[in-house]
Parts: C-alpha cells; structure tokens; sequence
C-alpha cells in the first residue's frame, strides 16, 4: 500500500543571519537529524553588512545534505526559511548574483530613506512600516542606484528558491518585510513601488506559505517538492503556536525578535512597532505586530571578538561570578536601535565602568540590555493591543543562557517559557512543508505541540525591575539626544 506522503519526515532549512540550520522532522518521531554550515556576513565601515550569496546557497545545501545523512531516511518535503530583509540583484536567466547580498543589518540605504522621507506617513498606513533601511525596499532602491540596474532584485528567497527549483516566487509574509506590501490585501503596491522607483521591476509572485512550490534535487539525487516558505520570525512564531491574538514570542538569533498575533485584522501600530503579516495560507492573511532588537547574539559575538568571554556557551559561566552589572549600564545597540525607537544611527554605549569593573559585570550589563530592549518591544506590544502579555514563549540560540532567559523574566515581570528546541524556525517551516504536503490537514495539527521545556518565573520585584529599567531607559534617551535630529 501507498505511504501517506504526510506521515513521512519533512526536510526544514533555516537560512539565518550568520548560518543556515537543517533539521529532519517525523510527525511521530520529531527530529531525526540535524546538520548546519556557517554562512557569516562581513563587516565594514558605513554600515556594511554583506554575505556572498554562493555561500548563502551552498550553507542550505550543505545544512540540508548533512540533515539527510544523519537522519538516513528519504523525506517528502522539504520547507525553507529565510532572513527575511536581505536582498541580492540577480540574472533570472542564469541564476548568477549580480551583486553580493545586503544583509537586513546593513545601514547603507539610510541614503534613500533620507531622500524618501516625505512619503514615511504614507508608506507607513499602505505597508505598515516605517521608512527604514532595515527592510528590503530601501535596500533594493539602493542596489538599483548604486550597485547595478540589471536583472531582478529580491528578497534573497526568491533567489535561494529559484536557484532550488527555478520558480521565481516568495511568501507573502517575506514579501511584507520589503515595504512594498500593501498590508490590507497582501499584494505588491504599486503606490509604494512607485515611492521607491521600482514600477519597471519584475517581482516574484506572491505565494501562500505552504503549497507546491517546484521541485528540488539539491539536497540529492531524488526530487523533493519544496512546499513551505516563510520568513525565519513568523516560522518561530507558528512553531511556538502563537496562533491567537494576545499572544507573543521572542526569538533570540543574531538579533532578538519580538512578535504578537494578531489574528486576521492587520494593525497600524501607534508605538512604533512594525504591523505585518504572519502568514498567508489558502489566501487567508493572518497579522502580527513585530519589535526588534537588531543586536543579541552579534552583540554576543562582539564581546567574544573583545575577549570578555569565549563565546554565548560562556555568558553564564561569566556572568555568575558576580552578583549583578556592577553599576554598568549596557545599551548594545552596536548596529542601531529599532522599534520602538527607529535610530538606525545610534551606536551602543557602556557607561558606569570603574577600574573595579570586571568582565562578569560586562557579561550581566549585556544580558540585562538586550532584556530591557525586549521589555520596551513587549510594552509596546500591550500598548497597541490594549492587552498586557501574560508570558512570553523564547526561542533561539541565546535561550539557552539561563542568565539571560533569567534576566529577561526579571525586567518583564512575567514568566519566560522557554521553547524544548532554541530552533523553532526550522520547527515552523517544517510544519509548513507538512501543510504542503497535505492541503486537507489544518495548521493546528501541522504546528508541533508547544509545552515549554522550563518556564522562568521573575526573582525581582516590581520596585526593583522598575529601577533597573528607568536607568536603562535614561540612557538610551541620554544616547538618543545626542544624535542629529531625526530626518
Ligand atoms: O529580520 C532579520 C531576522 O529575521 C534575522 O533572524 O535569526 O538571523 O537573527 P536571525
């Protein structure tokens, strides 16, 4: 007899920032394999922040392949997540880049925002966005005037899945983070294509997140159908089944990101985070808004590259051999503060060191500002929902510091509820695949089951978080104030 193709293991990559994660996932086994490759972008000065696309590409089929070879098992699907606000020009007849990729990171195109600033209200109310250089349409204008004017320039979705099944297509929740989404019907605008001087550009199709997407042979020699596609914060915000308005998760990547269903109304959010769309499945949108805070683990990595600690295994280990930041206040913004603030510019700042200060106060200072960053996203978050959190479901690497999963229940005053698995992105794209696969089954038995591995419960009172927070918040006013006036 057939096998149902739905109860066979799924293959999910998740191309991040600084690797690409592949995990085997059985709806009655869970995850069979695993495997990753490094695909870390490069710095420079101005605010580049660049990766070369081939090593984009060879990361997901070296992640996936190694996935394969553990699991040692055929799969039916495979889904693919991506970094959501990095573009890449490119030939669509041969595949080539024409250009390296400009990471989400990257400030270069603050240049275009500056330039298209009296439309920010406009574009704000059709998209849902603020006019940034963080998100792909100011990115894409920036390419087209600077780098080169030839072939497409996408989202680098678009190119990973033409170069594994030469369809030309993203998801409508990855075509949200460009900017030229119109929010209420999840099409390309051509308001906002036209603000950005990209009516001429030949746009991938926007798709559903699971379906028939075309067929792959690059993780071997036999095809598999690629059917799920979402961008890397909404696939952790289905795998930790965020599904109904109220709700909310951080994942803590190479930045920390916060997002809240909310449900099938799209939300203009009035504090200055992003509303946008969660996911589109059987031409039905669902919402959420999304706070971000562009530094966690790279801020990590920068106090590794420093020598303070050996890597994010060691925050912990450092960090507990003091009992609090020793005065130090952290604002760890080293690539720009992001809602609800929106300065690109600002740099980080350190300030209350002594000759007494150590490098477990410097580890706790950290912690203690990307949670406070997360505070200020999850605050926001209850502003324009008029619902506060009652907890917050984690995810990523960086939740596997109890330090910073702890500090971060202390200063939001809730419990923490840290996902069984730091790579819930992968988790969602497979249950995206899986949905694919199977257009009859509903989400909800495609998502994995949620129960949290541990939950964090604050060790603080409410006085003293308050404390902390106000003298975090000073000085990011204090690191604000003294920027140039916002254009
Ligand atoms: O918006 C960029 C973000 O989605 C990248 O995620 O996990 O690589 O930090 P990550």
């Amino acid at each position: 007899t057939a096998v149902d193709p739905a109860s066979r293991p799924v293959l999910a990559v998740d191309q991040g920032t600084s690797s690409t994660k592949a995990l085997v996932i059985c709806p009655e086994r869970g995850v069979i394999g695993s495997g990753s490759a490094p695909a870390p972008p490069r710095y420079g000065s101005g605010g580049l922040v660049e990766a070369d696309p081939a090593l984009l590409l060879s990361s997901v089929v070296d992640a996936g392949r190694l996935a394969l070879a553990d699991a040692g098992e055929p799969v039916a699907a495979v889904g693919l997540a991506n970094q959501g606000e990095t573009v890449l020009a490119w030939d669509p007849r041969t595949g080539e880049p024409l250009t390296d990729a400009i990471v989400w990171q990257d400030r270069r195109a603050a240049s275009v925002c500056a330039e298209l600033a009296p439309h920010d209200e406009m574009l704000r109310e059709l998209t849902g966005l603020p006019l940034e250089p963080y998100f792909a349409a100011p990115k894409m204008a920036w390419i087209r005037r600077n780098l080169t004017r030839e072939g497409v320039v996408t989202t680098s979705d678009s190119w990973l899945v033409h170069r594994l099944t030469g369809e030309f297509v993203t998801d409508a929740a990855t075509a949200g983070r460009t900017q030229l989404l119109d929010l209420d019907t999840a099409e390309w605008s051509p308001a906002a294509l036209d603000v950005f001087g990209m009516s001429d550009e030949r746009l991938p199709q926007v798709v559903d997140a699971a379906g028939r997407f075309g067929v792959t042979t690059s993780f071997g020699d036999d095809p598999i159908p690629l059917t799920g596609l979402l961008v890397d914060q909404q696939a952790a915000l289905l795998a930790q089944n965020v599904t109904e308005p109220g709700t909310a998760k951080c994942t803590y990547g190479t930045g920390a990101f916060l997002l809240a269903q909310t449900g099938a109304r799209p939300l203009r959010s009035g504090t200055g985070l992003v509303g946008c769309v969660a996911w589109r499945l059987d031409g039905r949108t669902s919402y959420c808004l999304d706070g971000q805070v562009y530094t966690a683990a790279s801020a990590v990595r920068w106090l590794s590259d420093l020598g303070v600690i050996s890597g994010a295994d060691d925050l912990d280990r450092v960090g507990s051999s003091v009992a609090d930041s020793g005065g130090v206040t952290f604002v760890p913004s080293l690539a720009g503060l992001a809602a609800p603030w929106w300065r690109g510019d600002a740099k980080g700042s350190m300030t209350g060191l002594g000759l007494e200060t150590g490098s477990g106060h410097l580890v706790r200072a950290l912690c203690e500002g990307i949670a406070a960053q997360v505070v200020a996203l999850a605050d926001a978050v209850a502003e324009d929902t008029g619902t506060p959190l009652e907890a917050l479901r984690v995810d990523g690497g960086l939740t596997r510091s109890d330090l910073l999963m702890q500090t971060q229940a202390d200063l939001l005053q809730l419990p923490v509820e840290l996902s069984p698995l730091p790579d819930a992105t992968a988790l969602g794209v497979g249950a995206l695949a899986r949905l694919g696969l199977d257009p009859g089954m509903t989400v909800e038995r495609a998502a994995p089951r949620w129960r949290p591995q541990k939950v964090f419960e604050p060790r603080i009172g409410a006085a003293e978080a308050a404390e902390r927070l106000g003298v975090f918040r000073t000085e990011v006013a204090a690191l604000v104030a003294a920027l140039p006036a916002a254009g």
